[in-house]
């Protein structure tokens, strides 16, 4: 077990920056889920995802928003969907040069919160 955070080993509050900008413009180009979206606005939505990121990659702060659970009630998100999401945010950090362990334990945070995503 590393002792430094993921958070500090991406590349801190940049790196977490930098992933969430090219993130939202993948999923608003993908037709599998860009509908959700429809009705957000992304510049007040991206700090959040922000902050949840940072803290769900062990930042040392608080994280105020919604829980998964609550932030995703009532949106019937199926796996497929899920899956589409958690597709995009894998390729940004590829994209950005991420190393592969550190994507793979990305995806094990992803994967902890799915049950609270999908089908609430
Ligand atoms: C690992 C996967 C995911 C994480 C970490 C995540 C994280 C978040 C966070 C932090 C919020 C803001 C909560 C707040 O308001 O305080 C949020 C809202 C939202 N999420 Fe997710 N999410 C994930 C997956 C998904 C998926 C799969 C979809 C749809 C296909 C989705 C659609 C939305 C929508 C539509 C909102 C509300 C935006 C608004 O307020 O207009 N999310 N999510």
């Amino acid at each position: 077990m590393n002792s430094e955070t993921l958070f500090n080993r991406i590349g801190g509050m940049p790196a977490v920056t930098a992933a969430v900008d090219v993130f939202y413009t993948k999923i608003l180009a993908d037709e599998e889920v860009s509908h959700f979206f429809k009705d957000t606005n992304i510049s007040a939505q991206s700090p959040k995802l922000k902050a949840f990121l940072a803290y769900a990659f062990g930042a040392p702060m608080q994280y105020s928003g919604k829980n998964m659970r609550d932030a995703h009630r009532h949106m019937q998100i199926d796996e497929k969907q899920f899956n589409a999401v958690a597709g995009h945010l894998v390729a940004t950090l590829d994209e950005l040069g991420v190393a592969q362990q550190l994507i793979g334990e990305v995806v094990d945070i992803a994967m902890s919160v799915k049950g609270d995503i999908m089908n609430n």
